[in-house]
């Protein structure tokens, strides 16, 4: 297990900048969930780690090294969301995972061959299965692969992105407890995106919060669910579906279901102020959101959330909270 450390890291594709400045920390056998609406730029943030995304600034540091310096061995492994892509083919269940693992880690077919069995049995698959072509297994049977794939790098942290959002739901909940176990047995330092907020809580120790290719809000999962501080977040819980809810909501929200900005042209002062609740579109004695980034002025705290007015619409303009965590 290592700290995982995003710093200041830049992702931009053309003149669109789509990770902006992220600072995020994933401690020493931690889940860290990610959540964020679609485009927010969760995945360029993950792919910037495993090198999959071209980083334009600050740098991605596993266990204090930064990753473009790490050894062959592959300490930080990533699962992805579409299990039919992620595996050749072509190649043997057993085939794959063996090319994952460290080179001369194994000496030996024999070697191999029980270390393919122990993985497959560790994500509870039948260790004969290492013979099959991945066509003729099911998606949640495909992902549990992947995952021993990552595992074969004999990983210290890894990045899972929406991995079981294209699973079945009848299988999600047997991956996630997959996932959850492994973690914990393995002590691994976890980054786990996920759109699912259900998800995020069951899993994570510490939640960040995704808008516009910055970090809103971050800290302690108990408190960021319970007690979120920014008003995404607050949107973002309210719009999840819960068993108390309608399923569709006959009272639209007032401004949460505002088309999303064009992330080509963010908005000046706080990107999240043509949207919000509590800002200038509904009080006219916040301009203050209109002119300055509540980013700015970063201060690391254990939850921050980057808002003027962070404590549910108050009157007084909070202290301006960075979100680097
Ligand atoms: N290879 C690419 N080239 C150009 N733009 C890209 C590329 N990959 C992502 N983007 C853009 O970067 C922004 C962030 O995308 P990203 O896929 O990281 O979002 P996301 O938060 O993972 O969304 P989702 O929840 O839908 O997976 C989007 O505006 C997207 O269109
Ligand atoms: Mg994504």
């Amino acid at each position: 297990m290592s700290e995982l450390v995003f710093d200041s890291v830049s992702v931009r594709y053309g003149r669109m900048t789509a990770v902006d400045g992220v600072s995020l920390t994933v401690p020493a056998g931690k889940v860290v969930g990610l959540v964020g609406e679609s485009g927010s730029g969760k995945s360029t943030l993950a792919r910037a780690a495993v090198g999959l995304s071209p980083v334009s600034g600050g740098r991605v540091l596993l266990g204090g090294t930064d990753v473009r310096q790490l050894p062959r061995r592959r300490p930080l492994q990533m699962v992805f969301q579409d299990p039919y892509s992620s595996l050749n083919p072509r190649m043997t269940i057993g085939e794959s995972i063996t090319e994952a693992m460290p080179r001369g880690a194994f000496p030996g077919r024999a070697a191999r061959r029980a270390e393919v069995a122990r993985l497959l049995e560790l994500v509870n698959l039948d260790p004969d299965r290492a013979e099959h072509l991945p066509g003729q297994m099911s998606g949640g049977q495909r992902q549990r692969v992947a995952l021993a794939r990552a595992l074969a790098g004999q990983p210290d942290a890894l990045i899972a992105d929406e991995i079981t959002s294209a699973l079945d739901v009848s299988v999600q909940g047997a991956v996630l407890n997959l996932v959850r176990s492994v973690q914990r047995q393995l002590d691994l330092s976890m980054l786990f995106i996920s759109h699912n907020l259900a998800v995020i809580r069951y899993l994570s120790d510490l939640v960040a919060v995704m808008y516009l290719g910055r970090i809103v809000e971050a800290g302690p999962a108990e408190q960021v669910l319970t007690d979120p501080q920014h008003p995404y977040t607050r949107d973002l819980l309210d719009a999840a579906p819960s068993a108390h809810k309608p399923l569709f909501d006959l009272e639209p929200s007032t401004t949460a279901d505002a088309e999303p900005p064009d992330p080509h042209h963010p908005p000046a002062g706080c990107r999240y102020h043509p949207r919000c609740p509590v800002g200038p579109l509904v009080r006219n004695d916040r301009e203050l959101c209109l002119r300055a980034d509540p980013a700015e002025d970063a201060a690391p705290r254990r939850h921050v959330a980057a808002c003027h007015f962070s404590e549910s619409g108050g009157h007084e303009p909070a202290i301006s909270r960075g979100a680097s965590v």
